[in-house]
């Protein structure tokens, strides 16, 4: 292949001299380059190959190296304030520094990857190009199902398009006859996922697993563009996009933003309880949001592919991500059955009486502890979908009539409520909050405050992301979409779920879209605009089985809990938090007394 683009070649080049892999290999996407590569890492016992799924492979990572690693996670700008108090942050000539230490001579003994890829549909106005250059063939398989990569890319680059440079190495160099592990990757400490807003640049070293090594999603597609949309002008979200129809055949197109880990995918790949009512799954992951010529936000999916959480994952839970991993899927961390499948907690029917688990140790029931990781994850093309709609590759996008936002609460917040107007909704964005997960490495079920789902992704200062989602509602004016808040995830004082979740979440959503048409009543709460337990169509759900009086309950004295939490969480921004919603917070506080 030829390359045009100098100063791509330049890149390249200058990469090659410093981390001196043993050979260079410009992708080309093709379904041939896929199967060589799988083809080398089941020999080299990397990968294995699932006899119950035809194209189908299991890869066991590094027990330390499971999912991203917020701590390690690095906004380098000129200036601290302008990365802002929730992001980790390190002067750039320092980082660099450091980090051009780690790379030198990093890939000796390996292969260096040249993946060109587009995010979004490569026609779409919207789509962005980057480059990875990775060390890892396992990076190169997934990126192939997550992004659009190869020859096509470069020639839309052609001799001097714009991409963004995103490196990556697992930062563990071969001696000459030295046996490879499974899972190469660094220790913790040498472990940085670095990323500099201000000239669109990625470096990423020490680890190769999902968000830390597969650069087009959380660092391309979240932190550096959520700094290019503020730039911009548009918005770069942590949101799920489906189409809803009605019995009516009306369309409705939900964005909604929640934490890692907490429903998104499933969300995405809703299967209506409901009668009459239909979903289709845009995005599970990702929106890419531009006005559109007719003044409303229009979104893409910028990936081609699901990374999804597995355990939990079933037929009954989500039968269309079950269908949708049927073959050419990639596994990581799932527990392997004797027949040759794989298996994780919560998977349909009985666990399987014995199994290799994640850290390829034999598992029983009996052992104690779960076979597949919390984050064990599969990688699956978004065609392969039964509920995918066919209009998801719309380079135009689709249009936004509802934003959702929400986080896994054990208790006080509700199961939904709306927002009287675009500064409350940007309110409900701005404090909303969730117990954390195991996407990330960290403690688990610690209560946080997790802006628009977006604390860990925002590329710049959170207070001025909060002001670009005010000055954004200004432009939409009264084409701006409805918002509202869910939790799915309350529970009883025995730990059981107050709300059945997954498919009946349809009852909220009909909710929603039905508040749209005017067809179905509210009443105002402190907190905002909520259901009367007859405005939610529970037909078909056996009554007896939802509290719906304790899910739809506002607890005024825990709200005041709430308002506290957010009046220091929002202390941290200082003078850059808008002062629209500094008048959000005061108002909420007198409306609870
Ligand atoms: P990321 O890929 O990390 O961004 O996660 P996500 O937001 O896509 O979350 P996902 O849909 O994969 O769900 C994460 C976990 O929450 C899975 O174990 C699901 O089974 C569970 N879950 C999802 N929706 C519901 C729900 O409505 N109720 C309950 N109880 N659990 C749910
Ligand atoms: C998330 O953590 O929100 C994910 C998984 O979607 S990862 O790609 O690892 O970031
Ligand atoms: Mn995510």
């Amino acid at each position: 292949m030829t390359v045009q683009h100098a100063k791509l070649k330049e890149w390249v080049d200058s990469t090659v001299a410093w981390c001196r892999p043993d050979t260079v290999v410009w992708c080309d996407g093709s379904p041939g380059e896929y199967e060589q590569l799988m083809n080398r890492m089941v020999s080299s016992g990397m990968a294995i190959p699932l006899k119950k799924r035809p194209q189908s492979f299991l890869f066991r990572s590094q027990p330390s190296d499971v999912a991203r690693i917020e701590s390690r996670t690095y906004i380098s700008t000129a200036n601290r304030d302008d990365a802002g108090p929730t992001n980790n942050w390190v002067a750039p000539e320092e980082l660099k520094a450091t980090m051009k230490g780690l790379y030198r001579e990093c890939m000796r003994g390996r292969a260096m990857y040249v993946i060109p890829f587009s995010m979004g549909p490569i026609d779409s106005p919207l789509a962005k190009v980057g480059i990875e250059i990775t060390d890892s063939p396992y990076v190169v398989c997934n990126m192939h199902i997550m992004t659009r990569v190869g020859t096509k890319v470069l020639e839309k680059l052609g001799a001097d398009g714009e991409f963004i440079p995103c490196l990556h190495s697992i930062g563990a160099p071969l001696a000459p006859g030295e046996a490879d592990s499974a899972w190469p990757c660094a220790p913790l400490e040498k472990k940085y996922i670095s990323h500099f807003p201000e000239e669109n640049l990625i470096w990423s070293y020490g680890s190769g697993y999902g968000g830390n090594a597969l650069l087009g999603k959380k660092c391309l597609a979240l932190r550096i563009a959520s700094a290019m949309a503020r730039r911009e002008g548009w918005m770069a979200e942590h949101m799920l996009i489906l189409r809803l129809t009605n019995p009516a055949g009306r369309r409705f197109h939900i964005a909604a933003a929640f934490p890692s880990a907490c429903g998104k995918t499933n969300l995405a790949m809703l299967t209506p309880t409901i009668p009459g009512w239909k979903c289709e799954t845009i995005g599970d992951d990702i929106a890419w949001i531009k006005i559109g010529p007719d003044g409303r936000p229009y979104a893409i999916n910028p990936e081609s592919g699901f990374f999804g959480v597995a355990p939990g994952t079933s037929y009954s839970s989500n039968p269309a991500a079950m269908d949708t991993l049927k073959e050419n899927t990639i596994f990581t961390n799932c527990a392997l059955t004797d027949d040759g499948d794989i298996w994780w907690e919560g998977m349909d029917g009985a666990p399987p009486r014995h199994a290799i688990d994640w850290k390829g140790r034999d598992w029983t029931p009996a052992s104690g502890e779960p076979a597949a990781h919390p984050n064990a994850r599969f990688t699956a093309p978004a065609r392969q979908c039964p509920s995918i709609s066919p209009d998801w590759e719309l380079p135009q996008g689709v249009p936004i009539d509802i934003f959702v936002f929400g986080g896994r609460r054990t208790g006080v917040v509700p199961l939904v409520h709306e927002a009287a107007g675009w500064d409350q909704g940007v309110f409900m964005g701005a404090t909303a909050s969730s117990e954390t997960t195991a996407a990330n490495i960290g403690a688990v079920g610690n209560l946080r405050r997790d802006p628009f789902a977006m604390q860990p992704f925002c590329g710049y200062n959170m207070a001025d992301y909060f002001g670009h989602w005010l000055e954004m509602g200004d432009r939409f004016g009264n084409k701006a979409p409805r918002i509202f808040y869910v939790n799915w995830f309350r529970r009883n004082a025995d730990g059981k779920w107050l709300w059945p979740g997954f498919g009946e979440n349809s009852r909220v959503l009909k909710w929603m879209c039905q508040r749209l048409e005017g067809e179905v009543g509210a009443v105002e709460t402190p907190i905002g605009l909520m259901p009367r337990q007859e405005d939610l169509d529970l037909t078909g759900l056996a009554q007896s089985a939802v509290d719906l009086q304790e899910l739809l309950r506002v607890d005024r004295e825990a709200w005041k809990g709430e308002v506290a939490d957010i009046e220091r969480s929002f202390a941290q921004f200082g003078d850059r938090l808008p002062e629209r919603l500094r008048h959000q917070l005061a108002e909420l506080g007198r409306r609870l007394g």
